[in-house]
């Protein structure tokens, strides 16, 4: 057991407050419900986007950021770096302020779903969502996807 990682009991706090969440769907629909509902411009943003592969996928990036987070694998952090290239103005150019919105969505469904909610369980969401929203947002300008991770990871 590796007690001594300073974040351990954020990333632990995270973990449980997902399983609690449930292994269906509903949560991550709840979230896209609020979040598609909140402004035009982020219905805009997702006008050609298959909601439900993303709705999937942002589970499996839940679960890649808490690896990266807890043990830096580089394979988490690549798959991070693909994300981040599919948000940043190169690729579907989702602006820094629409993460705050985002966020907000998020933690409505979570604060739903979750009966042990708690201010420590918000502050846990926070804590790795502020993580992963920094990754994103200090790649906004990087360089766009390579065509074969496009087509590979990308399209279905
Ligand atoms: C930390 C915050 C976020 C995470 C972890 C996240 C995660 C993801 C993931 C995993 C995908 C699927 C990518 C793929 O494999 O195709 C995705 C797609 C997408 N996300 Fe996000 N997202 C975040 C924030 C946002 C925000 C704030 C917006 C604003 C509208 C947004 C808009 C989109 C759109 C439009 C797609 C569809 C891309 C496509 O299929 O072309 N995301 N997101």
């Amino acid at each position: 057991m590796t007690t001594a990682h300073p974040q351990k009991s954020e990333i632990e706090s995270f973990n449980d407050s997902l399983a609690r969440c449930g292994r269906g769907d509903q949560l991550f629909q709840r979230f896209y419900d609020l979040f598609l509902d909140s402004s035009a411009e982020v219905r805009e943003k997702f006008r050609n986007a298959d909601v439900r592969k993303v709705r999937r996928e942002l589970k499996t990036a839940f679960y890649m950021l808490v690896e990266y987070m807890a043990m830096g694998w580089p394979e988490c952090e690549a798959y991070l770096e693909r994300i981040a290239r599919v948000h940043g103005r190169q690729g579907r150019d989702i602006a820094p302020h629409l993460y705050d919105l985002w966020l907000e969505c998020l933690l409505r469904a979570v604060k739903e779903h979750d009966a042990l909610w708690s201010s420590e369980v918000e502050a846990a969401w926070r804590y790795m969502m502020g993580a992963g929203i920094s990754f994103l947002k200090s790649r906004y300008d990087g360089p766009p996807l390579a065509p074969e991770t496009a087509r590979t990871g990308v399209n279905p």
